[in-house]
């Protein structure tokens, strides 16, 4: 079964026939990144590139990249920026992301956001970033993350509270039993809210100062938030 996608309504003609190049989405655990993400890769056919998805990936398959990322990952903390930088390189080099790519959870330090600039800047990128920030309070953002499961096989995000799955616990789209993340717990979530106040809003603050910057309220529907960020994107590319 193909999962559902975004109402036609939704989507204007510009946004399918806009050329999207780099799309960055930011804000706090659990806000919405990768469902939008996921969302919106349906609808540009790019690629979403999450760096939380691609050291889960690691960990589960035991890498030296995975060993070291697991406790800092179960503390609710960052992993290394170098780490990071070289893992998105080689993300960024395949060829699929020739027509944009959407980042999900990257760059979250101020230090990582250099790097990508310049990483851009040397490959001659033909398109800047276009940054979009995706806001929702700190009471749901807890629901959100309590509440969530995910299919280990697709990679897609449910939520037992606010988009179950059609049939108890396993995906609409195979059939595989959906998982809760490890970090998924009142605990984590607090110390990785403390650590994005910390090191991920001066990121904010650098793509806000650099213009080609949006901020949508993702307390709304999910095809709603990502109305939002189609309409943000159609308007920062033009
Ligand atoms: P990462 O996996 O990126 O986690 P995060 O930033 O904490 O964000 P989440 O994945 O928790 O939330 P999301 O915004 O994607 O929300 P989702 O769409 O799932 O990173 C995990 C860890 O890896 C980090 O703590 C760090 O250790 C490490 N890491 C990753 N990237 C790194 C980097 N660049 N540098 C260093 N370390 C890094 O939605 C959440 C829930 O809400 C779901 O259940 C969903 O169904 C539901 N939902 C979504 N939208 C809506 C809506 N509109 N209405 C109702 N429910 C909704
Ligand atoms: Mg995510």
């Amino acid at each position: 079964m193909k999962a559902p996608s975004l109402e036609e309504d939704t989507v204007s003609a510009v946004s399918r026939k806009l050329i999207p190049g780099p799309i960055l989405l930011l804000g706090a655990p659990g806000v919405g990144k990768g469902t939008q993400a996921q969302e919106l890769a349906k609808v540009w056919k790019i690629p979403q590139i999450s760096t939380g998805d691609i050291l889960r990936g690691n960990v589960a398959r035991g890498t030296e990249v995975g060993k070291l990322a697991k406790e800092i990952m179960g503390r609710g903390e960052l992993v290394p920026d170098d780490l990071v930088n070289r893992m998105v390189a080689a993300r960024l080099a395949e060829p699929d992301t020739s027509e944009g790519y959407i980042l999900d959870g990257f760059p979250r330090t101020l230090g990582q956001a250099e790097w990508l600039d310049k990483h851009l800047a040397e490959e001659n990128s033909p398109l800047p970033v276009v940054a979009v920030s995706i806001r929702v309070g700190y009471t749901q953002l807890l629901r959100r993350i309590t509440g969530r499961r995910t299919c280990l096989a697709c990679q897609h995000i449910y939520n037992v509270y606010t988009q179950p799955p059609k049939s108890a616990m396993v995906c609409d789209v195979d059939g595989t039993p959906l998982v809760q993340r490890a970090d998924d717990t009142e605990r984590v979530f607090e110390e990785r809210m403390r650590t994005y106040e910390s090191q991920t809003t001066p990121v904010i603050e650098h793509y806000h100062s650099l213009g080609r910057f949006a901020e949508v309220d993702g307390e709304q529907a999910v095809d709603r938030v990502a109305a939002g960020i189609l309409a943000a994107a159609e308007r920062l590319r033009s």
